[in-house]
């Protein structure tokens, strides 16, 4: 069991509503720092090749003013992998990017991208990166991942945060989150660091980080939404709880 469950905040959408307007408002390099005092243990930032969001002057900044981990998600393009080389974060987070998706729409094909992945894997980590893959919760590319020599996979919760809103109880539900049980116990017998991440809220964070072998879970949209209502400082803390809440459940259950 791994016994603490980080949480990395996704700032992308406080960029995304600065980049509404234009100008410098809201400062999503604020609001990590915002996210740090709240109960943070990182930092994520998608990087995206359209630059909705985040732009190259918040990851350099990301980089120098804040003192937690970045964790960059990146599309495994010439650019990004420049660009990641140059700042060197913490980690780095291959994912699928497509132009006109509204968000990252699935897990990165590792088994079938084979052998355009592993030039970004060793570059990364040559770097000192810690490289995951985001993947959807599939063995076959839990053991791609292994194949290129990827630590850590993030598994796509998408799918059982879409079920779980139009059904919580309903058999697709449990089904997607009996996928993610069974995609994370194999990280652990792979050898894999697992996190998790996409669409995760209140309701569906407890039942993701109780799942024992999930190291760290990112979380962004729902925290800045939430954030509209009662605060991003409030909103993290509340996370972050209901997270520990589940990881001191695991362990009791463990141990009884
Ligand atoms: N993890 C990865 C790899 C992602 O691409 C995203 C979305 O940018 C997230 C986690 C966070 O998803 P959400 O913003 O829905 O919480």
């Amino acid at each position: 069991m791994t016994e603490s469950l980080r949480l990395g905040v996704n700032i992308d959408h406080v960029a995304t509503i600065r980049n509404a307007r234009g100008g410098g408002h809201p400062d999503p390099v604020r609001a990590a720092r915002l996210a740090a005092s709240a109960g943070a243990d990182g930092i994520t930032a998608h990087l995206r090749e359209d630059r909705r969001h985040i732009s190259d002057d918040d990851i350099a900044r990301l980089t120098d003013e804040i003192d937690l981990p970045l964790n960059l998600e990146m599309a495994a393009t010439d650019e990004m992998l420049e660009i990641a080389l140059r700042h060197r974060p913490h980690a780095a987070c291959i994912v699928p990017e497509r132009r006109e998706e509204r968000t990252t729409e699935g897990g990165l094909d590792a088994a079938g991208g084979h052998n355009h992945l592993q030039h970004f894997v060793d570059k990364l980590k040559n770097a000192g990166s810690r490289v995951s893959l985001f993947v959807e919760p599939d063995p076959v590319q839990l053991e791609a991942a292994v194949r290129l020599g990827a630590p850590v996979v993030e598994l796509h919760t998408g799918a059982y945060c879409d079920a779980f809103a139009e059904d919580p109880e309903g058999r697709q539900t449990r089904a997607h989150l009996e996928r993610i049980r069974r995609a994370a116990a194999l990280a652990g017998e792979l050898g894999l660091e697992c996190h998790a991440g996409h669409g995760l809220t209140f309701d569906t964070v407890g039942s993701v980080a109780v799942i024992p072998t999930i190291a760290e879970l990112n979380i962004g949209h729902f925290l800045v939404g939430e954030a509209i209502f009662s605060g991003l400082d409030s909103a993290i803390r509340r996370m972050r709880a209901l997270m520990n809440k589940a990881r001191a459940e695991a362990g009791g259950a463990r141990s009884a």
